[in-house]
């Protein structure tokens, strides 16, 4: 048996919780390989609107597992608000059994997200624009060798490896400036370890190669998109963890070869939220159309996302480091109503013409060369049959289709389980 893997080909955001809900019931777990909290992923389903930050989308199903796999990072905190407020809705996926977590994954403490603030605010206009989760120095003190694990609450000395690690980012910390009062948020840290001390702890290796053994089906949940790479993305603007399909490997321990389908998903447009290059964004009317109408504000941290047209140079890079087998096309209702709309084919890059994603698309600029494209004038939410696509939304599927390389298998047509259609 092997693993699929579902992973957003773009900036995030494509819509990774919506679409892993809506393929759940063929899966028997649904594991979490990297990213934390920064991560927002939004479900809905029977007029309720769910965010997860850190739960794997696969939560709401009557019948799968869910993992947070080693790679995650975890803020005890939030995944105890997570739990509430499934709770105050009526789903509690600890007591129904339904989640598990990896020992092996490490924990953001509350100094992770002073060093995040106070780096951000360090450097002033060219900061990443991060989600000041603590994302990037609890993966410093991971690959540092300092980091503190799932598993680490469960010995008698957690409080002093707490103490040592504090004591550390407080020397650090104290060359940024005064540190902030930080000891409410220590009280809620603590509180919340004794929450996370009664969900079932795993080794997701053994854990996942386990069920593989038995033949059950196995879904990989990515966070963030292939573009926000550590390794691939538009660096120094990116996220601290391996988006690509890579990184299911390492998140989840299991091998290269027990990769099955990559699924990879992305809008019929492109967002990106936080700073950094974005060859094809439109900061003028119809930008801020596309924002208006697909809702485009971070389901983390409600900024607005930065909008522009589909970049095919982008997506066929995030193709082929993944090995894409598959692409679900979300967010094609919000295109409805656009005389003409357009995608990004090449770049020109330092006076040629480029086709692929070059080295440094920030200081240099890729300036987008764009292929108009007929729209469609049709609302598309009502749609459920492939027969009511409109025929120019099918025209704009096969063009991407011929650039791609890789079919479109699924299209997403509204933000709830039911506005999906298979196409293939
Ligand atoms: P994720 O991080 O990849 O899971 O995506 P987010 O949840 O952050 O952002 C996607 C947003 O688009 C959410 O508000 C979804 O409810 C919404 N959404 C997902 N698919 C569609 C779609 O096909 N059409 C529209 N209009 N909204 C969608
Ligand atoms: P989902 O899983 C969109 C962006 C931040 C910032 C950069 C680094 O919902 O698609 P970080 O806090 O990770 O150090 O921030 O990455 N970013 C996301 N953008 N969707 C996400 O997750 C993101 N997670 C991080 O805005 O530019
Ligand atoms: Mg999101």
């Amino acid at each position: 048996m092997t693993i699929d893997v579902l992973l957003g080909l773009q900036w995030g955001d494509e819509g990774k919780g919506k679409i892993v809900d809506v393929l759940c019931p063929q899966y028997d777990l649904i594991a979490r390989f990297q990213g934390g909290p920064n991560a927002g992923h939004t479900l809905e389903f029977n007029n309720q609107k769910y965010v997860l930050n850190t739960i794997p989308s696969g939560i709401f199903n009557d019948n799968a597992m869910n993992l947070i796999g080693n790679g995650v990072v975890i803020d005890p905190i939030i995944l105890k608000r997570e739990l509430d407020n499934l709770k105050k809705n009526g789903f509690d996926p600890v007591a129904q059994k339904k989640l598990v977590i990896a020992r092996k994954a490490h924990l953001i403490l509350p100094t992770h997200q002073l060093l995040d603030a106070a780096s951000e605010t360090n450097m002033g206009a060219d900061k990443i624009g991060s989600t000041l989760k603590g994302i990037g120095p609890t993966y410093m003190d991971k690959t540092g060798r300092n980091g503190l694990r799932v598993g680490d609450t469960m010995l008698t000395d957690f409080r002093d490896r707490y103490n040592k690690l504090v004591n550390k980012h407080r020397s650090i910390l104290s060359h940024y400036g005064e540190i902030p009062d930080f000891s409410e948020k220590e009280a809620a840290f603590f509180e919340a370890i004794e929450l996370l001390k009664s969900i079932p702890q795993v080794d997701s290796e053994h854990f996942v190669n386990q069920y593989l053994k038995e033949g059950k089906k196995v879904l990989a949940e990515g966070a963030q998109g292939t573009m926000l790479d550590i390794d691939f993305g538009s660096y120094p603007f990116v996220t601290s963890s391996n988006t690509t399909s890579a990184g299911a490997c390492t998140g989840l321990g299991v091998a290269p070869k027990n990769i099955g389908n990559v699924i990879g998903i992305f809008k019929a447009y492109c967002t990106r939220v936080g700073s950094g290059p974005f060859p094809t964004e439109l900061e003028n009317e119809t930008g801020e159309q596309l924002r208006q109408v697909g809702r485009e504000f971070g389901a983390t941290t409600g900024r607005p996302r930065r909008c522009g047209w589909i970049d095919l140079p982008a997506m066929k890079y995030a193709i082929m480091l993944n090995g894409v087998t598959e692409l679900v096309m979300t967010k094609a209702d919000v295109l409805s109503g656009f005389d003409t709309i357009y995608a990004c084919t090449s770049y020109k890059y330092n006076g040629d013409i480029i086709d692929y994603m070059p080295y440094d698309i920030h200081a240099v600029t890729a300036e987008p060369i764009l292929e108009a494209i007929p729209g469609w004038a049709e609302d598309l939410t009502g749609i459920r049959k492939v027969s009511e696509i409109p025929a120019k939304l099918s025209s704009y599927i096969t063009f991407l289709e011929k650039h791609l390389e890789v079919p479109v298998k699924y299209l997403s047509v509204g933000p709830d389980r039911e506005q999906t259609l298979i196409l293939s």
